[in-house]
């Protein structure tokens, strides 16, 4: 679809950024927090990229004011974060830790102050150790129960001051790496508890938005999903039939159920086949009808090129690129589904991540047209390497060039006709990249520090920092000077 002329921007559209509390907070065990499986895992050698952790992170726990006055001169709409389950609630239910609520309450007012609308994410992967060790975590019908509690107190506490909540972040990554490729904690590789602990999280997820539905607070609440759109490598059908496994499996089985309350007919034939579909007791499909989102959240970062897989073709165990060492990615795929293969025409991150501002503008159109929702990107960015030059610049040019046709890509899906209601781009500060350490960097502003030296911590702005505060500034105008 070409036009003469792009829509504008809408005047409320929400030009923000996000991080997560394991990724910026540290503060571990300060102020009473309790320890969540993240904590822990990390201190397991062999584990994350040069065993780098998040027990300082980028200190954000200590200079959140810093950081938001930061946020501030950048000219952000809003900002997302997310509440670390554990500041809370220490021991994951029970009793509540003032000090958590004062330290977020702090935040959101201090957003407020400087006309940044705070994103407030529920859960983004930091379970609390103790519900782990409890009942086994996502795997327990329990953990509806909990998660829901905990929902409800951030609701009661923060509720009269946020407006968008969402519930789960990424629930296809943390169910994905946590029990199928075990490079997430609890690290468990077996399909029929994966299945099983998914169900688990869409019930929790989808009892969250019937809690705030019930609860008649003001504002509106969905899931973010972390949607890598798949295209055949060509138009050979047999190709073609690999990406509607892709979409099947890693997207529709996710969104369909958030949005529908139903798992695609195609999942369910497959998954009982394979022995692995899960426990659904009566009712389940009820709530999970009762938990239909306001929005769509989408974390978009690139697109996957498939091709046919034979039954004894390549499966998920290939070595991912956590080095930033260009091309170390081995091929992965599923069994009889599908394989990951290269696509011709675009190009990669020093992590192996394929460019394509294309793609989003692809998930735009997808999710609305197969979900009519609004939808809220709510993380975007490009994950790279930076100089800190010795008069405190940082000259990142491809991140600036990435963004800025990501953003053209969603004037373009706005144009065609998608409720596009903000956009965050991941991450505002440099933070933790989970099992990248600390060079794999993300924001628009550096911070001085990396996997074995926490160095003084100082923020630098990034040139990209100057680049999105003209985008605010012109509601997007300046994308095409
Ligand atoms: C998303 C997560 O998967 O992508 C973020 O929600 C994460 O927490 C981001 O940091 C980038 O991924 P990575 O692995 O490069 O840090």
């Amino acid at each position: 679809m070409f036009h003469q002329k792009l829509d504008s921007f809408p005047t409320d559209f929400l030009w923000g950024s996000a991080s997560a509390a394991y990724q910026v907070e540290g503060a571990w065990n300060t102020d009473g927090k309790g320890a969540s499986i993240w904590d822990n895992y990390v201190k397991i050698p062999g584990t994350t990229f040069k065993g780098s952790n998040g027990d300082v992170a980028v200190d954000h726990y200590h200079r959140y004011r810093e950081d938001v006055a930061l946020m501030a001169e950048q000219g952000l709409k809003a900002y997302r974060f997310s509440v670390a389950w554990t500041r809370i609630l220490p021991q994951g239910k029970g009793e509540i830790n003032q000090d958590g609520l004062d330290f977020y309450n702090d935040l959101i007012d201090e957003l407020l102050k400087h006309g940044i609308e705070p994103i407030v994410t529920i859960y983004h992967w930091d379970l609390p150790q103790a519900l782990q060790d409890e009942y086994g975590g996502w795997e327990s019908r329990h953990i509806i129960e909990d998660f829901t509690a905990y929902a409800r107190i951030l609701f009661e506490a923060f509720g009269d001051r946020v407006k968008h909540w969402v519930s789960l972040n990424e629930q296809n990554v943390f169910i994905m790496h946590g029990y199928m490729m075990a490079s997430h904690p609890p690290a468990v590789s077996d399909p029929k508890r994966m299945y099983q602990a998914n169900h688990m999280a869409n019930l929790a997820n989808a009892s969250v938005i019937k809690a705030f539905r019930d609860g008649g607070y003001s504002g509106k609440i969905g899931p973010s999903f972390a949607y890598s759109p798949s295209y055949a490598i060509d138009a050979n059908p047999l190709n073609v039939v690999a990406h509607e496994n892709m979409s099947d499996f890693s997207a529709n089985f996710w969104m369909d159920v958030y949005v529908y309350g139903r798992y695609p007919r195609v999942m369910i034939n497959n998954l009982t086949k394979m022995d692995v579909m899960p426990d659904i007791h009566k009712g389940d499909l009820d709530l999970l009808k009762a938990g239909k989102p306001d929005f769509m959240g989408l974390n978009y970062y690139q697109s996957m090129t498939v091709a046919s897989n034979p039954l004894n073709g390549v499966s998920m165990g290939g070595e991912a690129n956590y080095t930033g060492e260009k091309g170390s990615t081995q091929e992965s795929g599923m069994p009889g589904l599908f394989k990951i293969v290269e696509n011709p025409n675009l190009e990669k991150t020093n992590w192996d991540w394929t460019i394509d501002h294309e793609g989003l503008r692809i998930c735009l159109r997808r999710i609305s047209s197969r979900y009519d929702l609004p939808i809220l990107i709510t993380e975007n960015g490009l994950g790279e390497f930076d100089t800190l030059e010795e008069d405190g610049s940082v000259h990142d040019q491809a991140r600036i060039t990435y963004l800025n046709n990501h953003c053209l890509a969603i004037q373009e899906a706005i144009s065609d006709g998608v409720d596009v209601i903000g956009y965050c781009t991941w991450s505002f500060t440099d933070l933790l990249s989970w099992l990248n350490g600390y060079q794999k960097r993300y924001g628009f502003v550096y911070v001085d520090r990396d996997e074995v030296n926490q160095k003084d911590l100082t923020r630098y702005k990034k040139d990209s920092f100057y680049w999105y505060q003209k985008v605010i500034t012109s509601n997007g105008q300046s994308l095409t000077d």
